[in-house]
């Protein structure tokens, strides 16, 4: 490449990334995990892991409750890899996807046991790490360790593909998106200029309604201004999910019930759980005392409430009382049942 094409390219990437940053530096969203741009802290890789892992999948406004009851009772990765598994997966309890939980506590501790508890900031050292895919090791090398990784998060996807016209679907897509992204990542600023796209995504560049009129990369975005915006970026054809159906056993006595803890592997693997059978394609034949609805990534499921007097005499689990079932740590899913259990008995 001759020396004026390859300055002509990096003026063309400069003034992406100036234009963006320059945004970020008077938009950016004041987020609890966040150094604030043009401060003088220093970001702690752990909390910047932590609201990483616990964003995946769920919304800043869910996340924020969570992120403080956890650095506050586990301040450090060595608090977090000292704590009891149980404790964990309680306070987790709510945020779903809930090998995520699994895996949080076990790279608290992959740390501690093999980094002398100091993150990596290498993007492939933190790869290696359990729970650490793709997206949270650039992040965290990006926010945490200012190196040049390049971060694709949804938000980040309908930026670019909408900037760069993008029509290629999803998830095929991702290629060209990253190598779009690549060469105008800022290497004095990369962890801010991932944040700004991630910002611009959730406020100006939104799915339904863009605000291309206010938004800083409106002068070279090529999808600016067409009818059909909201298209972008092309998503796969959507996959009819499976619906499956469920028995849970409420078994009281003595105004408590009988709680189990769900194996470790498969759905909601640890987690504290109403005891009951396995889940599969048939209607149950019982009609219950209550059901709940209830969506997972890959299938929906119809779980019914069925009374019961005694536990399976085999089965491990414990009497909660009822009074203080909000301290059990269920996840969602059994706590919808067990709130339309108990508010139709009240
Ligand atoms: N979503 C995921 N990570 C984020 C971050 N660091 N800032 C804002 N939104 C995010």
């Amino acid at each position: 490449m001759s020396v004026q094409t390859s300055s002509i390219i990096d003026a063309v990437a400069d003034d992406f990334a100036i234009r963006l940053l320059g945004w970020y530096d008077r938009a950016a969203r004041d987020l609890p995990w966040r150094i604030a741009p043009g401060s003088d802290a220093v970001p702690d890789p752990y909390r910047v892991w932590l609201a990483e892992v616990m964003l995946q999948q769920t919304t800043v406004a869910s996340v924020a409750g969570y992120f403080a009851r956890f650095t506050a009772r586990w301040p450090t990765v060595a608090d977090l890899a000292a704590a009891a598994d149980a404790d964990v997966m309680a306070a987790w309890a709510g945020l779903g996807y809930y090998a995520r939980a699994r895996n949080l506590l076990a790279c608290a501790r992959a740390v501690v046991a093999d980094h002398g508890g100091r993150f990596p900031g290498s993007e492939a050292v933190l790869r290696a790490l359990p729970g650490i895919g793709d997206y949270t090791a650039a992040s965290v090398a990006a926010i945490a360790f200012g190196r040049p990784a390049v971060v694709v998060d949804a938000n980040i996807e309908r930026v670019i593909a909408r900037h760069r016209l993008i029509e290629t679907p999803l998830p095929m897509a991702k290629r060209e998106i990253r190598a779009a992204l690549a060469p105008v990542v800022p290497a004095d600023r990369p962890g801010d200029f991932a944040q700004a796209l991630m910002d611009l995504g959730a406020t100006i560049c939104t799915p339904r309604s863009p605000a291309c009129a206010i938004c800083p990369l409106m002068a070279d975005c090529r999808a600016r201004g067409r009818a059909d915006v909201e298209r972008l970026p092309v998503k796969p054809p959507k996959k009819a999910k499976p619906h499956r159906h469920g028995l849970a056993h409420w078994i009281e006595r003595d105004a408590a019930i009988w709680l189990v803890r769900r194996p470790d592997k498969g759905m909601l693997g640890g987690m504290r759980a109403l005891p009951g059978g396995d889940w599969g394609d048939a209607r149950p034949a019982e009609s219950g005392i209550a059901s709940v609805d209830h969506g997972f990534t890959h299938f929906d499921l119809t779980l019914t409430l069925v009374r019961r007097e005694v536990p399976d005499a085999a089965a491990e689990g414990l009497w909660w009382p009822i009074a203080d079932l909000d301290a059990a740590g269920l996840p969602t899913l059994y706590r919808k049942l067990t709130d339309k259990m108990l508010e139709r008995d009240a």
